[in-house]
């Protein structure tokens, strides 16, 4: 091939380059040293002398012209690559956006907040206690000594590690006795709180749970006002056509003691919560004269308010994470 062919041809490849990869062949095609180009300069010292100087000169010019022919389609791509770079980069405003999953709160939480409202509108403070107690606060204190009977109903978890007996509160009526020591009557408390108990665990039962306990203490405070109290707490949480009824029951810290049941109309009856008048033990406890003030106490599952408002009927399903039940809240 002459060197006229091969300026057509280059011609031609040039209009096709489409990129640097496509320019990169041209560039050993043309230029590269198996070209046809290295071959007509190879092949320049054959030729007769006369002819040799302008073929030489013809063949260098194409050369520096494929060059510099070359050097700028390069930059023109180099250019393009680095605009739509910068051009992926930008952040598209009209684009469709990707949905953030959304969580929601557990249901303890949401029924514990709409128990702690439903008091709160009847002029109940909610506080919170600590969840390791000692034996004082969680049993002395509240007329149950050491070798009481009564201490078996509540299966401990002791704190072996520490000298001072420690353990984890089995109920929330340890705050009883620490809210009258630092207060005066009249008021008017509840204290939600998570409470563990040495037990197995079933549908029906987990070693750790949560309860609220309700305290209130003035001159004259009745079993008549503890009825009003929680009868409208239960017409608050499970509608207004919930009954209630007292039982007489047993706790050491009251007297009298009762459970307090509830229905729906023809319901049957629920056991709801643990209650009575508070035990002048524990008022002196509090450093209370005891025939100076009168209060009622009681105490209720908060896991087992849930299972029944949201007819729950395994516990533990409150406390495995599992995404396909809490997802249903
Ligand atoms: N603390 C009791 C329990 O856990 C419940 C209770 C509280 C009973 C207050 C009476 C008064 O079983």
């Amino acid at each position: 091939m002459d060197i006229k062919d091969l300026k057509k041809q280059a011609f031609i490849d040039l209009t096709k380059i489409q990129n640097l990869a496509d320019l990169e062949q041209l560039r050993i095609k043309y230029l590269g040293r198996k070209s046809e180009l290295t071959n007509i300069l190879k092949s320049l010292k054959d030729l007769p002398l006369n002819k040799r100087k302008k073929a030489g000169e013809e063949a260098n010019a194409f050369k520096k012209d494929m060059e510099i022919k070359i050097k700028n389609l390069e930059s023109q791509f180099i250019g393009q690559v680095i605009r739509t770079k910068e051009r992926e980069k930008k952040i598209d405003i009209t684009a469709p956006g990707i949905k953030m999953p959304c969580g929601h709160l557990h249901p303890i939480t949401t029924i514990t907040r709409k128990i702690e409202e439903s008091f709160q509108s009847m002029g109940f403070k909610i506080l919170e206690g600590p969840e390791i107690e000692n034996e004082y606060y969680n049993f002395d204190a509240l007329n149950i000594p050491k070798d009481h009977p009564a201490r078996d109903s509540w299966n401990t978890f002791w704190l072996k590690t520490t000298p001072e007996k420690l353990l984890l509160r089995t109920h929330t009526s340890p705050m009883q006795v620490r809210f009258m020591e630092k207060n005066n009557p009249p008021f008017r408390i509840i204290v939600p709180g998570r409470v563990f108990r040495y037990e197995a665990t079933d549908a029906l039962h987990s070693h750790t749970f949560y309860q609220f306990e309700g305290l209130m203490v003035d001159r004259n405070v009745s079993i008549a006002n503890f009825k009003a109290v929680i009868d409208e707490f239960l017409k608050k949480i499970f509608g207004r056509e919930t009954e209630s009824r007292i039982r007489p029951s047993y706790f050491p810290f009251v007297e009298p003691g009762f459970e307090v049941d509830m229905r729906h109309p023809k319901g049957e009856w629920l056991e709801i919560m643990g209650a009575g008048m508070v035990h002048p033990n524990v008022f002196k406890a509090a450093g209370y004269v005891p025939g100076n003030w009168q209060g009622f106490a009681f105490g209720a599952g908060i896991d087992r308010i849930a299972k029944l408002k949201y007819k729950i009927n395994d516990i533990r399903l409150l406390y495995s994470g599992d995404l396909r039940f809490i997802n249903q809240f």
